[in-house]
């Protein structure tokens, strides 16, 4: 348990499911008072986390919904912008509509939440914002354009808040590797289909594809969230941290042994 998180007003951003909803259960834990921004109600319920619909790429909702929970809780503390969806297309692929509808979620609503919620952060003179981005903010999964280009962009947005907003803002962006979600079970299907044994085995492939060996879970996630938001990562800010089990740093390759070099 972190004291210095005790009553801390915490917005995370798609925490219905998913990393998201371990963020705002990792948060609650340390007795923040922690609001879920989604689409959709979350199927397990956390009696505890105020569920408010707010669709992130609509300004309005954005706006009205920060608007909500100053009024119900007087302070914003900590805000973590985690919804994202992905679809695969290559840049020739990709429909307008399809790009818009992602870099709307992931990019622009991430601003949004940034632009709405800055000012309340910077009343509390230690203000906190995560960006859940990826280690595709750094490598590329191929026929994913649009979705590494909101990725990649989401480091910019992170260090622009920070540079911006310090010291009185940390910003810094997360950057989960293969993470175990309805998400990942979804990208899963759509190369392997429905069968259950291929997703499985497709999900274990992409967990070997890291020095760790597997996938990680949404709680390994959340944790690292909770402790970048704490006085102990105060020195901490326009920086990316990856939770990827190694998977960034690996050549999945070994050197030829010393002799046949
Ligand atoms: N799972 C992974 O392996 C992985 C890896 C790297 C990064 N990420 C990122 O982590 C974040 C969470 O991913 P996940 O795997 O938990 O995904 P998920 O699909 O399981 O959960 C995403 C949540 O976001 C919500 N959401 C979608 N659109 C929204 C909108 N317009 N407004 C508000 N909420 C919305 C969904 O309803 C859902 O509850 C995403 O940004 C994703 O890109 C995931």
């Amino acid at each position: 348990m972190y004291d210095c998180l005790k009553g801390k007003v915490v917005i995370v951003t798609g925490g219905s499911q998913g990393i998201g909803w371990a963020i705002a259960d990792a948060f609650h834990r340390e007795g923040c008072i922690v609001y879920n921004f989604d689409i959709r109600k979350p199927e397990n319920v956390h009696h505890d986390i105020i569920y408010m619909e707010c669709d992130v790429s609509s300004e309005s909702n954005v706006s009205s919904s920060i608007a909500k929970v100053v009024k119900r809780s007087g302070a914003i503390n900590i805000v973590v912008n985690n919804a994202g969806i992905e679809k695969y297309n290559a840049a020739g692929e990709v429909s307008s509509k399809e790009w818009d509808e992602i870099i709307g979620v992931n990019l622009k609503g991430s601003f949004l939440m940034s632009k709405y919620a800055i000012p309340h952060l910077l009343r509390t003179k230690e203000g906190v914002i995560l960006y859940t981005a990826s280690v595709q903010s750094s490598m590329v999964q191929k026929r994913d354009a649009a979705y590494v280009t909101s990725k990649h962009a989401l480091l910019g947005l992170a260090r622009s808040v920070a540079i911006d907003y310090a010291p009185h803002i940390r910003s810094v962006a997360l950057c989960p590797g293969t993470i175990l979600t309805p998400l990942q079970l979804w990208c899963a299907r759509q190369e392997v289909g429905n069968d259950p044994e291929k997703v499985d085995q497709k999900l274990s492939e992409w967990g070997r594809l890291s020095p760790m060996e597997r996938q990680g879970r949404p709680e390994e996630v959340a944790n690292v969230a909770v402790f970048m938001a704490t006085s102990y990562a105060s020195y901490v800010t326009g920086t990316c941290i990856y939770i990827d089990g190694g998977l960034s740093s690996f050549i999945p390759e070994s050197a030829p042994d010393s002799e046949q070099a």
